[in-house]
């Protein structure tokens, strides 16, 4: 196993539609374990693979430091088949370092998708796994939670990312 080079804002893998995986084999099982080491070394709660730079339409959610009752989630070419409800909660992302935002989002979703082994799965979740999943499954369509943003939080984001950049 091994810890991956996390992509940051505004690296181009982020923002580009991930391929499906077409063949489950020994060296998509390796990124997966590599991506749930580097998802629990960041403390963060989801990783989607185009976050360490493969553009592959695979993530990992654990969020039972919050919720214990639900254990690791590997998703495999996941999709959202409902969505319902609102909510606005705020988020963050290990992409996007030291900025968070409140985001709007469907309360509650299934995911139709593969586990890990090629098993066809559904997931039912509410609230934040329900968060979790949009955030991810965003992820893998290119799309980072400030593209979720009004035009005016959007544009402060950025007049900020460029501050912080215009430091280092
Ligand atoms: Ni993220």
């Amino acid at each position: 196993m091994a810890l991956l080079e996390i992509k940051k804002y505004p690296e181009k893998v982020l923002k580009q539609k991930t391929a499906p995986v077409i063949d489950i084999n020994s060296s998509i099982q390796s990124l997966i374990d590599d991506m749930i080491e580097t998802m629990y070394a960041a403390k963060g709660v989801g990783l989607a693979a185009n976050q360490v730079g493969i553009s592959k339409r695979l993530c990992v959610i654990d969020i039972s430091a919050a919720d214990e009752g639900i254990p690791l989630i590997v998703l495999i070419n996941p999709d959202i088949i409902e969505k319902k409800g609102f909510v606005e909660e705020e988020e963050g992302c290990l992409s996007i370092p030291d900025y968070r935002a409140k985001v709007k989002r469907a309360k509650d979703v299934v995911v139709r998708a593969l586990d890990r082994k090629g098993k066809p799965i559904e997931i039912a979740g509410g609230d934040l796994l329900a968060r979790a999943l949009q955030h991810e499954i965003d992820h893998l369509e290119g799309m980072l939670f400030v593209d979720r943003l009004s035009p005016i939080k959007r544009e402060f984001f950025k007049k900020k990312f460029k501050k912080a950049m215009g430091n280092k």
